[in-house]
């Protein structure tokens, strides 16, 4: 056979990147990449993975693309082999990924970039897996990356499984019932120096506080659930930026300690508190880098970008509606 596998040109799937309201940090399962908490998440409309997977006669290596540049990636070799075992095949594959915002710097760029490559991937082989076999499948790649598959408001469970075919994400609601906006504070375009999976091993192995972040995570995803089936938005907000505090205090006592914010993402933590005094319902929110994600109701989002940009050390603001879930590109566009 000398024509690739799904057609010449493979198959393309664009995902969004989604911010956690209760986060996940820390595995029980390393190889097969299962999170030892739940978490809860929303998936953002303006942050996007474009990829594009094709198997080819002939390559000899598997070829990664990250926006332009030849890349090295074990995890995504990992998914590939996942793919290519379940569809019998042995071809090589060219991927090629756009992310439409900056890389490795606390966007959830690999949570976008693994759910686009678990659709792409999976389509271009010629397999039709469920949203639930995908999500099993993006999560080999990155924990969040599981949560990516759907849009709105998604919860990711742990499950108990040893071979972790429980551990998949679900929708908790649909976007349209409620609406929110997120205003992004960028404070950094530079990668960071410690990814999430080295981050949160040394938390386990080291912070004292991770038996308590362990055992208090069932507690805060019953309270998101509830804040998000009552639609109460200050509920919402204030149980976000607890659970976002609590892993930064998990990360600030690891050893070697993960300090991944700077000046600016303090100032911006701030200006959202002052903000919240004068009576605007604004709630922050931190992944494992820099940026600050601004949680309010879109009729609050332009003052919230124009305060947050006025901050100092931030260098620009995004805005972002909640977006869909992953998808085939072609089959919706
Ligand atoms: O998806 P990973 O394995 O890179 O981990 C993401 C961890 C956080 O973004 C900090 C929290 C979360 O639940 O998304």
């Amino acid at each position: 056979m000398d024509t690739p596998v799904g057609g010449p040109t493979g198959a393309a799937a664009r995902a969004h990147s989604n911010i956690a309201l209760i986060k996940y940090w820390g595995k029980r399962d390393e190889a097969l990449n299962v999170p030892a908490v739940g978490s809860i998440s929303i998936t953002l409309d303006a942050l996007s993975t474009d990829t594009r997977v094709t198997f080819v006669p002939g390559l000899r290596h598997d070829e990664f693309w990250l926006n332009d540049q030849r890349t090295q990636s074990k995890r995504v070799l990992g998914v590939l082999n996942l793919v290519r075992e379940r569809a019998g095949l042995s071809f090589r594959a060219r991927v090629t990924s756009t992310n439409n915002f900056p890389t490795g710097a606390g966007l959830a760029s690999s949570a976008s970039g693994f759910a686009a490559l678990a659709v792409a991937a999976s389509a271009a082989a010629g397999l039709t897996p469920s949203t639930r076999e995908l999500s099993i499948l993006a999560r080999r790649g990155s924990g969040s990356a599981a949560r990516s598959i759907y849009g709105g408001y998604v919860e990711m469970h742990t499950g108990t499984r040893p071979d972790g075919m429980d551990a998949f994400a679900e929708p908790v609601l649909d976007t349209d019932p409620w609406p929110l906006s997120v205003v992004v504070a960028i404070t950094s375009h530079t990668a960071k120096t410690v990814s999430s999976t080295l981050g949160m091993a040394g938390s386990r192995a080291t912070s004292p506080f991770y038996p308590a972040w362990v055992d208090t995570a069932k507690n805060d995803l019953a309270d998101m659930r509830a804040a998000i089936a009552t639609l109460d938005f200050p509920r919402l907000g204030e149980l976000a930026e607890y659970s976002c505090l609590k892993l930064h205090a998990l990360m600030l006592t690891s050893r070697p300690p993960l300090i991944y914010w700077n000046a600016g993402t303090v100032a911006a933590m701030h200006t959202v508190h002052e903000l919240r005094q004068q009576g605007i319902a604004v709630y922050f929110t931190i992944d494992a880098g820099p940026q600050v994600k601004a949680l309010c109701a879109p009729a609050d989002a332009a003052l919230v970008a124009r305060a947050l940009a006025e901050t100092p050390g931030v260098q620009e603001t995004r805005t972002s509606a909640l977006g869909p879930g992953a998808y085939l590109m072609g089959a919706q566009e």
